[in-house]
């Protein structure tokens, strides 16, 4: 309970209103190639279906990670330092967060963002309620977007960033490098960034895991227009939209799309958009980089190279960056 928990300071809740989810649907389905940012699958039951996909047999990213992580956690802790405050980027279930948590060496603070709230409200009373010791400062907010610090950040002297899940891949290129530029001035000259990054792989192995057998992602994909028919009055019919995923090798991303079975036109929000046959609207990409190439782009973001991690199949690798 929040009342028990003083080192538990009140929400930071600057979260999407829903005139900016409508406006960015209104300007996505506007476009040629339609799209909707993919910040936007995380509702209440976005963030549950993600959740549900980590545990499916296909997507390896988060169970490699998580192992990955315990086998190195003492190394980063040593690395890292005593009294470090951490700043995680897309906090959601907070179970990486313990396996860092609990080997960092008396870390001062934890900030966790998060755009989801519900989400961010759960998981961190259940944290503060286990880890008394450490002052926990939550931001419910969009981290593609600057964003102010909460006050218990002016006494830090030293961040660590914690970006775990390979979500970079959802930025472009040139977005990543704007991203990490941005994270590189918040945590100042003494940060270091501990960043989980997919790596290029068979395309069978990619193609699988965002087409699970169970037909997960494909829900996942989808909630994205249940969520739109809910919060922006759409009529989108479910029956009528499938999920599309791929590995799309010249950019080595996987992208996802929702691709319309037959020509037809929806309403959100009081105006209308139309859809040939296979029209698709593009909801995610997912880069895939090799340990040299994202040492490159961290590079073009005045990051340096402290060290990396991968698993003994290469599936997927922890860099840990230093601003100096
Ligand atoms: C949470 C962005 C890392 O890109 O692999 C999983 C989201 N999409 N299956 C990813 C996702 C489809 C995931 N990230």
């Amino acid at each position: 309970m929040s009342q028990n928990n003083s080192q538990l300071a009140a929400l930071i809740d600057l979260s999407p209103s829903v005139a900016e989810f409508r406006a960015s649907v209104w300007a996505g389905l506007a476009q040629h190639q339609k799209t909707i940012p993919a910040k936007f699958f995380y509702d209440r039951e976005g963030s549950r279906l993600f959740e549900e996909i980590c545990l499916t047999p296909e997507y390896y990213p988060t169970r490699t990670e998580k192992k990955l992580l315990a086998d190195v956690v003492s190394e980063i802790a040593g690395l890292a330092g005593p009294g470090r405050a951490v700043l995680e980027f897309g906090s959601g279930a907070g179970v990486k967060t313990r396996a860092l948590l609990d080997r960092l060496d008396a870390p001062a603070a934890y900030v966790p963002v998060e755009i989801s709230r519900a989400r961010l409200v759960e998981v961190t009373s259940e944290l503060a309620a286990d880890y008394p010791k450490i002052q926990i400062a939550p931001v419910c907010a969009d981290y593609t977007k600057p964003f102010n610090l909460p006050s218990v950040a002016m006494g830090v002297a030293h961040w660590l960033g914690f970006f775990p899940g390979s979500t970079i891949g959802n930025f472009t290129p040139p977005q990543a490098v704007q991203f990490l530029s941005q994270v590189r001035r918040m945590l100042g000259t003494t940060g270091l960034m501990l960043i989980g990054v997919d790596l290029r792989k068979d395309i069978a192995v990619l193609n699988a895991a965002y087409n699970d057998a169970a037909g997960v992602t494909a829900d996942f994909n989808l909630n994205l227009l249940t969520r739109i028919n809910r919060e922006l009055d759409g009529d989108f019919d479910l029956s009528q939209f499938g999920h599309s995923a791929f590995y799309e090798p010249e950019q080595g991303r996987i992208e996802m799309h929702l691709i319309s079975r037959r020509a037809q036109s929806v309403n959100v929000a009081g105006r209308a958009f139309d859809f040939a046959a296979d029209e698709t609207i593009h909801t995610e990409n997912s880069y895939k980089y090799d340990v040299d190439q994202f040492r490159c782009l961290a590079a073009s973001a005045g990051w340096s190279h402290r060290a990396v991690w991968t698993d003994s199949d290469r599936l997927f690798s922890l860099h840990l960056l230093a601003c100096e």
